[in-house]
């Protein structure tokens, strides 16, 4: 369960991949919901509230769990500035899905959407909610977000071609170069 100096355990990947799996759709869903004609409007928006509330809670999680965890230590050969890279972008990456989240949660409770969702209130969802403070924080963020999401994965992937077997630190992998990332 616990992860050791060279792997993450059990329960840090089931949390990283679920948090990943879950991003991965909203990014898109973010932007798409806001085209679509009312009625599927108002599932896809629910659909986004609710796996964006799950992503805070699993955050929120792996936050408590690497309290009691170990920490791996770096892949091997990660040295200097790509040391501050690797540890960088980990970092805001726990800081973009706290950020997204609570501003998604902030503007939901602002601009009354919540209850629109929630059926508390009539709708229909408000075509412009840039009016409040926590669309423009939520706008900007996810956009950043893609940016360190496509440097993790392209640090990962290059990693995984040219040194060892970085996936398998984390749950998955056997392809790319044959040197053990420890
Ligand atoms: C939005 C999606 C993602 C987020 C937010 C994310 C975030 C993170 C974070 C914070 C870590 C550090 C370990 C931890 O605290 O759990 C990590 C490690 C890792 N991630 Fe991701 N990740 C995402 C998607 C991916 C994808 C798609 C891949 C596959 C290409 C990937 C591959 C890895 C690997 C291999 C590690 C281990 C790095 C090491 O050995 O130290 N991640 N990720
Ligand atoms: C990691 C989690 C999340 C990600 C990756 C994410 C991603 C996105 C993206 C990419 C957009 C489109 C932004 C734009 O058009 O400028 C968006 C919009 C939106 N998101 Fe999220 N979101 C997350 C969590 C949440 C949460 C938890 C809530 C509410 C509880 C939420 C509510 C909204 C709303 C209401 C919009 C429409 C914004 C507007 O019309 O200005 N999001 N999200």
């Amino acid at each position: 369960m616990k992860s050791t100096s060279t792997h993450y355990g059990r329960v840090a990947q089931a949390l990283h991949w679920l948090s990943a799996l879950f991003i991965i759709f909203l990014l898109p869903l973010g932007f798409l919901m806001q085209t679509v004609d009312e009625g599927a409007k108002l599932m896809l928006y629910r659909t986004h509230v609710i796996l964006g509330i799950s992503v805070l809670l699993l955050t929120i999680a792996r936050l408590v769990w690497h309290w009691f965890d170990e920490s791996p230590k770096p892949p091997a050969g990660i040295k200097g500035n790509h040391l501050l890279l690797y540890q960088g972008i980990h970092w805001l990456l726990y800081i973009g899905m706290l950020v997204l989240t609570i501003s998604g949660i902030s503007l939901n409770v602002m601009s009354g959407l919540g209850e629109i969702l929630s059926g508390a209130a009539p709708g229909p969802i408000p075509v412009d909610l840039s009016e409040f403070p926590p669309s423009v924080v939520h706008g900007i963020t996810s956009r950043v977000f893609i940016a360190l999401f496509v440097v993790h994965v392209a640090g990962v992937i290059s990693y995984q071609a040219t040194e060892g077997d970085v996936l398998k630190r984390i749950g998955i992998g056997g392809w790319g170069a044959t040197r053990q990332s420890e």
